[in-house]
C-alpha cells in the first residue's frame, strides 16, 4: 500500500498535471484534495496534449479512480463542460471512474460574481485571482453559509439555503454596484446539474479508506503550490487552500499516519501569475527569454507568467513545511543554451542572512537574494533518457539543489511528455 501526495513547491504551474499523470501508472486511485478550477494541470501523452482543470489527472487511463476531495470547491458547471471536452477527445469519464465528495462546497454564479467585484475594488492592491470564484467560495465555507455537493441531492435543503445566499449576496453585490441575481434562474440551473452529478456523488474519505485498507495505491494531487498556501504562502497573494502536505488530511478525509511519502514537484527556474512578491523574478531580457523558452503563459487564463531564477529558500521552506520526501526537477530542458544560470541561496535581511520565508511582505520587500552562480550547458537535454547523458553543468546544478534542501531528487523531466521522465533515485 502507499498514499502517496504530488505537491508544487513553488508558486503552481511546476508541471504536477504531468508528474501527477507519470506517477499514476502505478496507482490505483488518483484524488484531488484542495483548489477547484482554478487550476490548470497539463498532461501530454504521445502527440496529444489535455487540459485538465477539476478533475484528476488519472482520469486519462481507464482503470483508475479519481476522486474529486471534500477540500476542493466544484463548479458544476465547469465540471460538466470538462466532462464534456474529455469525452469529445476519446477520455471516457464513468461514475465507476471519478467519485466527488458530498461534502465538497458547490461555486455559485454569486462567487464568480463576487471575485470580480472585490478584485475591482481592491484596485491597485488586486491579487490577480483567476476569477472563478474560489475566494467566496472558501469565504461561505469558513462562514459556514456554504452549498455543498450534499444539499444539491436534497431539493427543499438546496432551495432554502439558495434562497438566503441569494438574498445576502444580492445585497453585497449591490454595495459593490454588480448586478444582482434571480434565484430561479440560479436554482434552475443547479437542479439541472444535480441529476447529473448525483450518480458520482460519494463518501470519499469511506472510499478512500477502502482502498488503501486494500493495499491499493493512492496518489493525492495537489494543486497550486506552497507559496499560494493560506497560511505558509505569500499572505494575502494566496490562493484560500491549504496546498501543503496538511491539506490531504482535512481535504480527503485520511489519516496523517497512512501518507507513506510526499513528492515536491520543482521547476528548475521560477514562475508566477498574478500579482505578489517573487524575489528572484527577472523583469529583463533573461525573463523574457526564459518565459519564451519555456512557453509560461498559464493554462487557465493565458496570462504571461513572471519568470526568474531558480529559487532554493524556497524549496527548502516547501521541504520542511510539508516533509517533503523527495524532489521531481521538471523543465531542466529549458535551461539549455543559456550561458551563466543562478540560484538564490539566501537573503540579506536587516544585515542578516536568512535560509526561509519571513511571514512580513514588508519584510520580504528588504530581504536581498543571495544568488550562487552556475555554467550553463549547450546540449538539449530534452532527448536524454539517462542521468548519465547528462552534461555535467546540469548534473551541478541538480547535485546543488539535493545539497542545499537536505532533500533527493527522485526524478528529472526533460520535456511535457510521459516518456520525457528520468527516474534518478527512489521516490
Ligand atoms: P501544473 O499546473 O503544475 O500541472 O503545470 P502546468 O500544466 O500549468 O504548466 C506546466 C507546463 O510545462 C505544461 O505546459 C507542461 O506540458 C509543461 N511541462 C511539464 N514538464 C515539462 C518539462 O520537463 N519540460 C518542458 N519543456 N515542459 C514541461
Ligand atoms: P496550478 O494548479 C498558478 C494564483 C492566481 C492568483 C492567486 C489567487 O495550475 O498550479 P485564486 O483564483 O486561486 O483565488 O487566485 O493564485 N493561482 C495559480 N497560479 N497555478 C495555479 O494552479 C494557480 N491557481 C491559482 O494567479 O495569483
Ligand atoms: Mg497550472
Amino acid at each position: 500500500m502507499s498514499a502517496f501526495i504530488v505537491l508544487g513547491a513553488q508558486w503552481g504551474d511546476e508541471g504536477k498535471g504531468k508528474m501527477t499523470d507519470y506517477l499514476a501508472e502505478k496507482a490505483d486511485v488518483v484524488v484531488r484534495f484542495q483548489g477547484g478550477n482554478n487550476a490548470g494541470h497539463t498532461v501530454e501523452v504521445e502527440d496529444k496534449q489535455y487540459k485538465l482543470r477539476l478533475i484528476p489527472s488519472g482520469v486519462l487511463y481507464d482503470d483508475k479512480i479519481n476522486v474529486i476531495g471534500n477540500g476542493v470547491v466544484v463548479d458544476p458547471k465547469a465540471l460538466f463542460e470538462e466532462m464534456d471536452y474529455l469525452e469529445g477527445v476519446g477520455v471516457k469519464v464513468t461514475p465507476e471512474k471519478l467519485l466527488i465528495s458530498d461534502r465538497a462546497q458547490l461555486i455559485m454564479p454569486y462567487h464568480k460574481i463576487l471575485d470580480g467585484l472585490k478584485e475591482r475594488a481592491r484596485g491597485k492592491n488586486d491579487i490577480g485571482t483567476t476569477g472563478r470564484g474560489i475566494g467566496p467560495c472558501y469565504t461561505d465555507k469558513a462562514e459556514r453559509s456554504g452549498i455543498r455537493v450534499c444539499d444539491l441531492m436534497h431539493r427543499e435543503v438546496f432551495e432554502e439555503k439558495l434562497k438566503q445566499n441569494i438574498e445576502d449576496k444580492n445585497a453585497i453585490i449591490s454595495l459593490y454596484g454588480g448586478e444582482t441575481l434571480d434565484f430561479e434562474t440560479v436554482y434552475n440551473e443547479y437542479i439541472g446539474y444535480a441529476e447529473r452529478i448525483k450518480p458520482y456523488v460519494d463518501d470519499i474519505s469511506v472510499r478512500i479508506y477502502d482502498e488503501i485498507k486494500n493495499n491499493k495505491n493512492v496518489l493525492f494531487e495537489g494543486a497550486q503550490g506552497f507559496l499560494l498556501d493560506i497560511d505558509y504562502g505569500t499572505y494575502p497573494y494566496v490562493t484560500s487552500s491549504n496546498t501543503i502536505a496538511g491539506g490531504v488530511c482535512t481535504g480527503a478525509g485520511v489519516g496523517p499516519t497512512v501518507i507513506t511519502g510526499a513528492v515536491g514537484i520543482a521547476k528548475a527556474y521560477t514562475t508566477r501569475v498574478g500579482k505578489g512578491p517573487f524575489p528572484t523574478e527577472l523583469v529583463d531580457e533573461m525573463g523574457d527569454l526564459l518565459r519564451e523558452k519555456g512557453h509560461e503563459y498559464g493554462v487557465n487564463t493565458g496570462r504571461a507568467r513572471r519568470c526568474g531564477w531558480l529559487d532554493l529558500v524556497i524549496l527548502k521552506s516547501a521541504a520542511r513545511v510539508s516533509g517533503l520526501t523527495s524532489f521531481v526537477v521538471t523543465k531542466i530542458d529549458t535551461l539549455a543554451g543559456i550561458d551563466k544560470i543562478k540560484v538564490c541561496t539566501g537573503y540579506k535581511f536587516e544585515g542578516k542572512v536568512i535560509d526561509y520565508f519571513p511571514a512580513c511582505l514588508e519584510d520580504l520587500a528588504k530581504c536581498e537574494p543571495i544568488y550562487e552562480e552556475f555554467e550553463g550547458w549547450d546540449e538539449s537535454i530534452a532527448d536524454a533518457r539517462s542521468y548519465e547523458e547528462f552534461p555535467e553543468n546540469a548534473k551541478k546544478y541538480l547535485k546543488r539543489i539535493e545539497e542545499f534542501t537536505g532533500t533527493k531528487i527522485s526524478i528529472v523531466s526533460v520535456g511535457p511528455k510521459r516518456n520525457q521522465t528520468i527516474e534518478i533515485g527512489e521516490i
